[in-house]
């Protein structure tokens, strides 16, 4: 898949982290039953690697990522671990090579105008605004529209079920991110009701409504 058709897939895409490699497959089944199609799943657990196929074999139309993408190594495990895009937090310079040499779907972390241009150098168009809230939120999304107009975030970062439809609202805005419909609590709880109730929300939420 192309990351322009995972964008396509995703409204809302929910930010992950698993600590007990068990709740991989009900998480997935519970997001998959709300109607979410894409995920985020943080590499920063020791069984995030091995969460993705546990998902992808109790969700199979779930289309799963991995975020957290700091280091050309997690580049590697995670495309052998059976990740469909990648994600990153931040723009080294490195890293933006590792992921265009990859050839995978990915969505590298931006947070000023210099970070975007340079993603934008290494041939990326589509990239993740993080942290959305913290850095700026939808003022500075509208800023970016005139100056930099080709290209399309996934902001992401202090969003809840509150702030996302004016965000999806905007017209340099592909989807954006979250961990608030399924938390670390929430997981941990084993509330698969909770998330898949959150799952449908996010899930009915449209594109510049
Ligand atoms: C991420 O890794 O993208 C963030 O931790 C998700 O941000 P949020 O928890 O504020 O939604």
């Amino acid at each position: 898949m192309t990351i322009d058709e995972i964008l396509k897939a995703a409204t809302v895409i929910p930010v992950l982290e698993i600590e007990k490699l068990a709740d991989a497959a009900p998480l997935a089944r519970a997001l998959s039953a709300g109607g979410l199609r894409v995920v985020e799943l943080t590499l920063r657990t020791n069984c995030a690697l091995e969460a993705v196929n546990a998902m992808r074999m109790a969700a199979p139309d779930l289309i799963i990522g991995m975020g957290t993408i700091r280091r050309a190594s997690d580049v590697r495990s995670s495309l052998d671990a059976g990740a469909a895009f990648l994600v990153s937090p931040g723009s080294p310079t490195d890293l933006l090579e590792v992921l265009r040499k990859s050839g995978a779907p990915s969505l590298p972390g931006v947070a000023t105008a210099s970070e975007v241009m340079a993603a934008q150098d290494a041939g990326f168009r589509a990239m993740k605004f993080f942290p959305a809230e913290p850095a700026g939120g939808i003022p500075f999304l509208k800023s970016l529209a005139g100056p930099l107009p080709d290209i399309v975030f996934c902001p992401t970062g202090g969003i809840g079920e509150e702030q996302a439809p004016a965000y999806l609202a905007l017209p340099n805005v592909a989807c954006v991110g979250g961990s608030w419909i399924a938390t670390k609590a929430m997981i941990a709880a084993g509330e698969w009701a909770t998330i898949e109730r959150n799952a449908g929300i996010a899930a009915r939420m449209k594109i510049r409504a």
